[in-house]
């Protein structure tokens, strides 16, 4: 009792919290034991680490969006909790001049398709959060794309859960081998901006564990995140911070969750009902809920009965055992320089891989290296590459090169990160002449691609969070501009950086189109490389590009965009799609896309061979080779599709994939482990995965569009054991 109320010394002897030979789950239940009724209300709130109303930030917060005190007499280091998966960020430059690497956008990581790439990205940007002082990254994004519009797809992997849980929980991976914790986020279904606080996200408990809770599974089964950051919006109604059915059975009871759950800033609403629901602590309530529930409202909660003290016990263990098991705990932050050079390489080398070229019908691109002259039109390319808004957005080296664009104030300003294209052209193209017009003047701009052998135009879409883009298409005239330019020239290049998929009504008219997302710090030198054959594009498409609103599920949406006309819709029904996001989808409708998933050209071409695929007791493999049958080195990425059988109310899963890069004429075997959770489906009754059994087909192919080669398979029913940190398998 009375260690409950008076902190006393504690003799060494009695610390097995620091014998580091015990489990995480053993030193955080004995430190728990060891602390007071106050140490432990104040170890599950934190505070806004900017502190109030401008005022001055928490005594001790190195200035981020939360922070909670160290509890010195224990050991307990403070929480310093920093923005978010795009690299370290430094809100309205709080840490004067404290600048981290700005990340390619989260699709453009997707779009490599490569777990070491992503994992390379997640250890930079937990590498530069130790080094300034940082124990806890708000990274791990993982809502999925269900529509183009949504203002954050920029921070996501795009739409196939298998895809992006691999590649988030490889970036998680990355950021905890620093000693840096990860949040996974936003748990769950956070899939629109618009009304993000109250809607209601409607959907089907099959559906959703088929789809945005499978991305989430399938990332914990690569790394166990310290913490899970839930949802703002309700999902059936009620709010994700108290929904028990997703915190306290599916994420912590079905699948063995040992870390914290935090709230997102703003998304506390109760005290009993959320601490019963599994919500284990409450991020910035003093700024951001109506109270701070987790601190009086929940100590009277717990004298009147309605809450347990051993949930509070638990509360405070999930979130020391998450500080131990990443090594927050046993080794803390030291501070030291950024590597600027090397963390840089990370990002261009991912701008590299995950740039995709989409269409270059005559081999426009690459451009020869003896071209005379070329115009460079728009984009503020002769400054840098445009990056998304909101609390992701980091200011790297240098600032934005692009200052005054609106909105300048939240979820702005519009930054452009000073990585040039116009000059990394130039620097590769020293004998051209190569032009910059701003694309402002139509006729001017036109003008002038008359003039030259090839024309390069850049189109930038910005995007932000806690709004949704009105509509799909690229803002300010730009298709009028790209129109006016190719009419001029035929050889000309489109190099489009935005959140995502746009129509591209100009598309026959141009000679080659890149995707390049939202680049990062080195995106220029990246776009250049590419346009010039300097690195040869390997990027696949992580979502359908859609010709339009009329092929998404919900073509019409209340209140989207930056000024809304009418108040957002009080309910989002993702029953319409379920399970079905994207591929899915338009293989179910029959339509066609713009563009598949999993597309992307090279400049090399490749060939598939000796496709098998074998049924091995509980699992499925599918052998086939690789050959590299063009002049150029080059990466390519096999794709496997499971077809379902018919009647089942999704038609085909990605199974699995291989990035695979080759010199011309190499060729290479490669084996592949399909994935047990596309081969599975949700059972929400039993609370498990089943394979119903029967015959299933099995694609070799090069996007989800292609019809590539078929291989007939026979499963037999079967149910599969998953817990989190071991590897999925079959029961006999
Ligand atoms: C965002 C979170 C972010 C938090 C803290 C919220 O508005 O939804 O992703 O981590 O703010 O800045």
């Amino acid at each position: 009792m009375l260690a409950t109320l008076v902190p006393r010394p504690l003799p060494q002897t009695a610390r097995a919290w620091e014998q580091r030979a015990l489990t995480p789950d053993a030193r955080a239940r004995a430190l728990v034991a060891a602390m007071t009724a106050d140490e432990k209300f104040r170890l599950i709130r934190s505070d806004f680490g900017l502190g109030v109303d401008g005022g001055p930030r928490p005594e001790g917060a190195l200035g981020s969006a939360g922070y909670t005190p160290a509890i010195a007499r224990l050991g307990i280091p403070a929480l310093q909790l920093a923005d978010a998966g795009l690299g370290v960020t430094n809100p309205a430059n709080i840490r004067p001049g404290d600048y981290a690497t700005p990340m390619p956008s989260g699709p453009m990581t997707a779009s490599t398709w490569s777990p070491e790439i992503a994992w390379a990205g997640g250890a930079t940007m937990g590498r530069q959060a130790w080094r300034k002082g940082f124990n806890v990254l708000l990274a791990g994004s993982l809502n999925l794309q269900r529509d183009p519009r949504n203002g954050r797809n920029f921070e996501y992997a795009g739409e196939d859960p298998l895809l992006a849980g691999t590649l988030v929980g490889a970036s998680v991976r990355g950021i905890q081998d620093q000693h840096v914790v990860s949040t996974l986020k936003h748990f769950a279904m956070n899939d629109m901006e618009t009304g993000r606080n109250t809607h209601s996200a409607d959907i089907g408990a099959r559906a959703m564990h088929e789809s945005d809770l499978l991305a989430f599974r399938v990332a914990m089964e690569v790394e166990e995140p310290g913490a899970v950051m839930s949802a703002y919006n309700r999902i059936n109604g009620t709010y994700a911070g108290e929904h028990a059915e997703l915190l306290d059975r599916v994420l912590k009871r079905d699948w063995g969750f040992g870390g914290w759950v935090l709230s997102d800033w703003g998304g506390a609403h109760s005290a009993a009902q959320a601490a019963n629901a599994g919500l284990d602590q409450q991020s910035a309530g003093e700024v951001f809920d109506k109270e701070v529930w987790f601190d009086r409202p929940l100590r009277e909660a717990i004298a009147a009965g309605t809450v347990a003290p051993a949930r509070l016990d638990d509360m405070a263990t999930r979130v020391l055992r998450g500080l131990i098991a990443t090594g927050a705990f046993d080794h803390p932050p030291r501070i030291a320089p950024i590597d600027v050079a090397a963390d840089e390489a990370v990002v261009q080398r991912t701008a590299e891989a995950g740039i995709v070229l989409l269409h270059n019908p005559d081999g426009l691109l690459p451009l020869a290296k003896d071209v005379r002259r070329v115009l460079v039109v728009g984009g503020h390319a002769d400054r840098g590459v445009i990056a998304g808004g909101g609390s992701s957005a980091v200011l790297g080296r240098g600032g934005n090169a692009v200052e005054g664009i609106a909105p300048t104030t939240w979820p702005g300003p519009v930054v452009f990160h000073p990585s040039s294209p116009l000059a990394a052209l130039r620097a590769l193209l020293p004998q051209a002449e190569v032009r910059f017009v701003d694309g402002r003047d139509l006729r001017d701009a036109s003008r002038a691609a008359g003039e030259v052998d090839a024309v390069v135009v850049f189109a930038t879409q910005w995007s932000a969070e806690s709004v949704d883009l009105p509509d799909m298409d690229l803002p300010q005239g730009q298709d009028a501009l790209i129109a006016a330019v190719a009419e001029a020239n035929p050889r000309t290049a489109v190099v489009l950086e935005t959140n995502g998929p746009v129509p591209m009504p100009w598309r026959e008219d141009v000679g080659a189109v890149l995707e390049a997302w939202y680049p990062g710090i080195r995106g220029g030198e990246a776009i250049a490389r590419v346009l010039l054959g300097e690195v040869n594009p390997s990027g696949r498409l992580p979502v359908t590009w859609p010709t339009g609103l009329e092929q998404l599920p919900r073509p019409a949406l209340p209140g989207l965009g930056f000024d809304p006309p009418q108040p957002p819709g009080d309910a989002i029904d993702y029953t319409i799609e379920g399970a079905n996001v994207g591929y899915r989808w338009f293989a179910a409708r029959g339509l066609e896309p713009l563009y598949p998933f999993g597309h992307g050209l090279s400049y090399t071409t490749f060939a598939y061979d000796d496709f098998r695929v074998r049924v091995l007791g509980p699992e499925v493999w599918a052998y086939f080779s690789v050959a590299n049958t063009g002049a150029r080195r080059g990466a390519d990425v096999p794709q496997l599709y499971l077809e379902l059988p018919a009647g089942h109310p999704t038609p085909v899963r990605l199974a699995g994939w291989q990035r695979i890069e080759l010199d011309p004429g190499e060729r290479r075997e490669v084996a592949v482990r399909l994935s047990p959770h596309a081969l599975a489906d949700y059972d929400p009754d039993a609370r498990r995965w089943h394979i119903p059994g029967g015959r299933y087909g099995v694609r070799l192919a090069r996007s989800a569009g292609d019809a590539g080669e078929v291989r007939r398979i026979e499963l037999p029913p079967r149910t599969l054991e998953m817990r989190i940190g071991s590897a999925p398998t079959a029961a006999p």
